[in-house]
């Protein structure tokens, strides 16, 4: 799936009536399968772009295009399963056609297999997290929109994830949005990283990895980690 962005502007106006301009400047182009992560300041209107992007928000200017069809995974930064159903359940309802070999495969990947009847209530932060990202894989995304998805994972199961992401990313080239603070994660992950002003947010720098993920060597990703660091990222 192709996805053509051009936010031109978002505001959001407080109950006095000002103006709080969050979006200012975001415009461009993931191609079919394409990996983008973008990293910038908390606040500076990473979570409204992705809403814009998944066509919850239609109050900003410009213009977001991408093929109507389209099925969307989104994992929002905070996991937002309903409560009163068991983790199985969370999935099922947003993917009725996955088959139980599906199911159990991902529950399996995703290290959640012993949790299937567990309710939300009963899951830590990182359960929680893992338990919306097979909700978000079991639809077969076309486009896949993550919103910190790693974040509050330990290390270790953090980069058994990112692995697990690539892998479920790359079986069915989906388009995918990455969101996240975590370098290591961005230059892992991403095809193209974009990095933000603070708020109201505008792409100040994007940076193409050309390397395909699998064939990126620890050297590189010094290397793009020292040419993050000559740009002047700080607050990320
Ligand atoms: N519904 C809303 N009404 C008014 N202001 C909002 C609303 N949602 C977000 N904002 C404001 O918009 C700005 C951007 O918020 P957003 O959640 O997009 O930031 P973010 O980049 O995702 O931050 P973080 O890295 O902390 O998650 C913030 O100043 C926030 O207070
Ligand atoms: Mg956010």
């Amino acid at each position: 799936m192709r996805l053509e962005v051009d936010i031109t502007g978002k505001v959001f106006k407080n109950v006095a009536g000002e103006r709080h301009d969050v979006l200012v400047g975001i415009n461009f182009t993931l191609a079919s399968g394409e990996v983008g992560v973008f990293v910038g300041p908390s606040g500076c209107g990473k979570s409204t772009m992705l809403r814009i992007l998944a066509g919850l928000d239609h109050q900003y200017q410009g213009e977001v295009l991408r093929p109507a069809a389209a099925r969307i995974g989104m994992v929002f930064q905070e996991p937002r399963l309903l409560p009163w159903r068991s983790v199985e359940d969370n999935v099922r309802l947003a993917a009725p056609q996955a088959d139980e070999a599906k199911l159990a495969t991902l529950f399996a990947i995703l290290e959640l297999s012993a949790h299937r009847k567990h309710f939300p209530g009963e899951l830590s932060l990182g359960l929680a997290r893992r338990a919306a990202l097979a909700r978000a894989f079991a639809v077969d995304p076309d486009f896949l929109i993550l919103d910190e998805p790693l974040a509050s994972l330990d290390d270790a199961l953090a980069a058994r994830l990112r692995e697990e992401i690539t892998t479920l990313v790359g079986r069915r080239a989906t388009t995918t949005i990455l969101v996240t603070h975590n370098l290591e994660d961005a230059i892992r992950l991403g095809d193209r990283l974009f990095l933000l002003s603070a708020r109201p947010a505008r792409i100040l720098h994007v940076l193409p990895i050309r390397t395909p993920r699998a064939a990126r060597t620890e050297t590189e990703i010094k290397d793009i980690r020292t040419q993050l660091a000559r740009l002047n990222l700080a607050n990320i």
